[in-house]
């Protein structure tokens, strides 16, 4: 399958924490399509944000929309039953994090969810390709993971490419997505490597009109596609 329609998935971790769940509907309202939840341990990267507990009282405080959970954490198999408990609807994590990286993914699908690999930039796209089949999504890290407001690293566009060539030569219903210093000036270029899902935190939650600037790049997204 080739590209899918563009998804547009503000990651929270720059939203406004003191206020979050009325940020996330805001963000929601004006068009978001997915919630990124960002998951770090303080492990597997060098930062702390959110757990379970998080995700579902967004759940309890009514979001709907599909919570896209990304785990950069290690080891991923217990967060996995957590997170599909408190409401997530995709969880992806990192292969290297996982000893039984097959089991993981079934795992989650086990609960119901959608189930994703993610790479780091440094990580080839080989260690996913023999289980690319069993995924919903493919995640490139266009920064080194554990910050929010880094600089797009731009050798993912050759990444983004091969990944996308991956995906239509086997035809995978996979999404393809990008997750790091996306802005509405690289997001066309993103899109035209192959991309069909852009996740952005600070591009999004750094400016005071969310709706103008999810349309800005959901336009820009749809040029290059
Ligand atoms: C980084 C996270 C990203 C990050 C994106 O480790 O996985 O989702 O929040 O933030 P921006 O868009 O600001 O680079
Ligand atoms: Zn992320």
């Amino acid at each position: 399958m080739s590209k899918q329609a563009p998804v547009i998935a503000p990651s929270i971790l720059s939203a406004n924490l003191t206020n979050l769940g009325a940020d996330v509907d805001a963000v929601l309202a004006a068009g978001a399509d997915w919630i990124h939840f960002d998951v770090m341990d303080n492990h597997y990267v060098p930062n702390l944000t959110f757990g379970p507990l998080l995700c579902e009282a967004l759940r309890r405080h009514g979001i709907s929309a599909p919570i896209d959970v990304h785990l950069m954490v290690e080891p991923v198999d217990s967060l996995i039953n957590a997170f599909a408990e408190a409401g997530a609807s995709l969880i992806t994590f990192h292969p290297e994090a996982s000893r039984h990286v097959h089991r993981s993914l079934q795992l989650i699908k086990s609960h119901g969810c959608q189930a994703g690999l993610a790479l780091n930039p440094g990580t080839p796209l080989s260690l996913c390709e023999p289980l690319l089949d069993q995924c919903d999504l493919l995640l490139l890290m266009s920064v080194n993971p554990g910050f929010a407001a880094q600089a797009f690293i731009p050798q993912t566009i050759e990444k983004i490419t091969l990944a996308r060539e991956a995906i239509d030569a086997k035809q995978l219903p996979c999404r393809l997505s990008v997750d790091g210093g996306i802005k509405p000036d690289n997001i066309t270029a993103v899109s035209q490597a192959g991309a069909d899902t852009f996740v952005a935190g600070s591009a999004i939650f750094g400016q005071d009109d969310y709706q103008s600037v999810i349309d800005l790049m959901r336009e820009r997204a749809q040029e290059g596609s």
